[in-house]
């Protein structure tokens, strides 16, 4: 596991074409592709001769996933489930829904749950308790960043790329309004940049 402090990273680049509202880089690329390979590397040797349905958290854990299962050696199956414990802007409602499932069935297969951001809890421990009840031979969770401070439930963890403090990220999946999803690394959005847009946003006049 990669411990991120958020002290030592690089002022953001200001000519990225998505930079304005980014306030600094808290994982570069780099490190992102490093730890894939590293992680992809743990996944292999654990299943190695098993078949795996890895099923990706639409929509912030493409992009991880993506890259995570060109390097992963077992046979995989994919899928998707699109649930939210979201509403938009930074922080949880605690309201999880369920907006897709999957297509396969899990019964008696290793399922592998691919998350962007584990923040409170409440999504994976409402997919878990879900997919429990399909009888798989085994689930386990990979996230690409886990942020422990916020937990609200306790769920099992088994394979984490960046464990990183209390801040808003964005960028590699990772969304602030639905936008940011793009950047090819990991920024920071400080308080003070989520009031000024929030304020921007409700200054917006509503024309009938
Ligand atoms: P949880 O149910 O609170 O663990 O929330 C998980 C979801 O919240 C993630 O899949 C993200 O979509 C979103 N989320 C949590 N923290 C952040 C963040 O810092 N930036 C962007 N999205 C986040």
């Amino acid at each position: 596991m990669s411990m991120i402090k958020d002290d030592n990273h690089s002022p953001m680049i200001s000519n990225h074409p998505l930079s304005s509202n980014v306030d600094r880089v808290l994982i570069s690329n780099r490190e992102i592709m490093v730890r894939i390979s590293e992680l992809a590397q743990e996944i292999s040797k654990d299943y190695a001769g098993e078949d795996i349905v890895v099923i990706g958290v639409l929509k912030g854990a493409m992009p991880f996933m993506a890259y995570l299962i060109k390097e992963i050696t077992t046979p995989i199956i994919m899928d998707f489930v699109a649930i939210s414990s979201y509403s938009g802007g930074t922080s949880s409602t605690g309201i999880v829904r369920f907006q897709k499932d999957v297509e396969e069935s899990l019964k008696d297969k290793h399922v592998l749950i691919i998350e962007d951001i584990v923040d409170t809890g409440l999504t994976l421990k409402y997919l878990l308790e879900t997919f429990k009840l399909r009888q798989p031979k085994s689930m386990a969770i990979c996230c690409l960043v886990d942020k422990p401070a916020r937990r609200k439930v306790e769920i099992p963890v088994k394979y984490v790329g960046f464990t990183i403090p209390n801040c808003f990220i964005l960028g590699f999946g990772m969304d602030y309004e639905e936008s940011y999803r793009n950047l090819d690394f990991v920024g920071i959005m400080d308080p003070q940049t989520v009031q000024r847009l929030q304020e921007e946003a409700s200054k917006v006049l509503i024309v009938p």
